[in-house]
């Protein structure tokens, strides 16, 4: 039997991480991975505070030891003083999918103005993908949606394991000599 795959979920929050707000953004990917993704999976979730070291450790917790296929970061990629989850995401990430964050800031601004105040990106440690979503839970909907039909595709280029997703929620696309595995 194959292990299932790993996939990060961190929540970046001064105050989640204080335990003075109940983390809502972590849930709600979890929640929203739960619709995408009828392959075999499981969740290492974390909560932590916007600080660049700790974010950083953990990024690279998840991708070197946790052996996770996907990351994926909720808050702290805005304009404010202590934002800086885009930046450690960076810092750790050997190359940068810039398509990302453009196509999530297009999606994100049919519903706020202010879509252009998140940072957000996405890159890539070895074999994982850190995708970078803001931390309003609405958000987090219409950037994983937006961005997660090509997801697969790159967990395959970087020889992750195989997701399939439900298909009447969210296609994935493959192009059409990419193989197809069990
Ligand atoms: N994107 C969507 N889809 N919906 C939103 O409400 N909020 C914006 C932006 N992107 C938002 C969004 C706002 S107000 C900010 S400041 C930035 O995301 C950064 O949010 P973050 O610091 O919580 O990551």
């Amino acid at each position: 039997m194959t292990e299932p795959a790993r996939i990060g979920i961190v929540t970046v929050s001064d105050r989640a991480a204080r335990g003075e707000y109940e983390d809502k953004g972590g849930p709600a990917i979890l929640d929203e991975l739960h619709k995408i993704l009828v392959s075999d999976w499981e969740a290492v979730e974390v909560v932590i505070p916007d600080e660049i070291d700790i974010i950083q450790e953990t990024l690279i917790d998840l991708c070197d030891d946790e052996q996770c296929c996907l990351v994926v970061t909720t808050g702290g990629t805005g304009p404010a003083l202590r934002d800086v989850t885009p930046d450690a995401t960076a810092a750790v990430c050997g190359k940068m999918m810039p398509g990302f964050g453009e196509l999530m800031r297009a999606e994100s601004l049919k519903a706020v103005p202010t879509a252009i105040l998140s940072r957000q990106t996405a890159g890539i440690r070895g074999n994982t993908l850190i995708v970078n979503l803001p931390g309003n839970p609405p958000a987090i909907h219409d950037c994983l949606m937006a961005v997660f039909p090509a997801i697969p595709y790159c967990i395959d280029l970087l020889e992750g394991p195989y997701l399939e997703t439900d298909e009447e929620y969210c296609k994935a696309f493959r192009p059409k000599h990419a193989k197809k595995r069990s």
